[in-house]
């Protein structure tokens, strides 16, 4: 039987026993009495009361249940322990559940990327689609021309298949597959949202972004400035990546993806060159060549351990970027233009339909 009990029952008979007998025996059975009842109220604070406020406080902050010794948990130690199971568990709980978020989180992160650079590359298929469509029928309308011309000069050649029209037809006929093919692209954009350069990112992600698309990278030529888009948009990714403290084989995953994205661009690049006048063409070969082969070092160093993805990679990639665009990329791009008879844009013209007409191409030095 617990002491707090015997004491609190024994402290009311002691007095009364007082009342009994003649002083200054009864003066000592009251002070006996008294003595009994506060002990006994001091062992009841120290059996029951005081574990109970200490695990009632230390319950208010969840995972930091310190339990009083077990000498002093009196009544409640069985009370206590099963709490203090049920503590550890729903601390087990919590933090299960905080990891489930945080890879609920990257997954999230990572639809939303590959959605931004499904729906860019989409916007690069459809300009693209223009663009040849427009050619196409600029083509079949000089093909027409030709026809008539030469139907005054050798009426019986205008009359064969190839120069009868059929080859106008079919050019036409491509013309007007590519522009439901940009139609069809167009309404799947308007399905799906709009591009990520307007309002598929907010302002505040956008704020957020390692490296930010401005209008001073655009060369104005879409397919290059979409795939530089791309390219940004992957450093972005492995920042995200490492500022949430994603592990090493992610990261490797993600610069893998990069570089190999940045090598498929280069070669774009340099299938423009064969086709233009470009007189920095090896110049230009050979910054590619050299973004390449440090890459290809970096990666060797990493697996080797010799090296990580941290801040000072990601910014030689924004510095050799941005660089990159703004020299090289932006110089050729006059040459592209012109091959392509197109008109250099720039986002801002893109918006406001007013085409850049300060770039054309410069003179530059014979290469070696
Ligand atoms: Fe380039
Ligand atoms: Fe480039």
């Amino acid at each position: 039987m617990p002491a707090f009990f015997i004491l609190l029952a024994v402290s009311p008979a002691i007095s009364a026993l007082g009342l009994l007998l003649s002083p200054p025996l009864s003066y000592a059975a009251g002070t006996a009495g008294l003595v009994c009842g506060f002990g006994g109220l001091f062992l009841l604070y120290q059996d029951l009361l005081k574990p109970f406020k200490t695990i009632c406080s230390s319950l208010r902050k969840p995972g930091t249940l310190n339990l009083p010794p077990v000498t002093d948990c009196g009544a409640l130690c069985h009370m206590a322990e099963l709490m203090a199971a049920h503590d550890e568990a729903h601390t087990r709980e919590v933090a299960s559940a905080r990891r489930d978020l945080d890879k609920m989180r990257q997954d999230a992160a990572e639809c939303h990327e590959k959605y931004t650079i499904a729906m860019s590359g989409q916007v690069m298929t459809k300009d693209s689609l223009h663009e040849a469509a427009r050619k196409l029928r600029l083509l079949a309308a000089d093909q027409a021309e030709q026809e008539r011309k030469l139907a005054g000069i050798c009426p019986e050649l205008a009359e064969t298949a190839f120069f009868g029209g059929l080859t106008t037809q079919w050019m036409d006929k491509v013309a007007a597959e590519l522009e439901y093919c940009e139609n069809y692209l167009a309404q799947m954009n308007a399905f799906l949202g709009d591009t990520p350069a307007s309002s598929m990112q907010t302002e505040t992600a956008r704020e957020e972004e390692f490296f930010q698309w401005t209008p001073s990278y655009s060369t104005g030529v879409p397919v290059i400035d979409g795939q530089h888009k791309l390219l940004l948009s992957y450093v972005n990714k492995l920042h995200n990546g490492l500022r949430q403290g994603s592990d090493s084989v992610l990261l490797l995953e993600i610069l893998d993806a990069l570089a190999g994205y940045a090598f498929t661009h280069f070669t774009t690049e340099e299938i423009f060159f064969t086709y233009t006048d470009y007189p920095l063409c090896h110049k230009h070969i050979e910054e590619h060549q050299s973004f390449k082969n440090k890459i290809m070092l970096f990666r060797e160093a990493l697996l080797q351990g010799k090296a990580d993805v941290d801040l000072t990679l990601l910014e030689f990639l924004k510095t050799w970027l941005i660089e990159h665009i703004q020299g090289m990329d932006v110089s050729f791009a006059p040459y592209v233009a012109q091959h392509h008879s197109i008109a250099l844009k720039t986002d801002d013209s893109a918006a406001g339909g007013a085409e850049r007409k300060d770039r054309t191409v410069p003179h530059l030095p014979d290469h070696e």
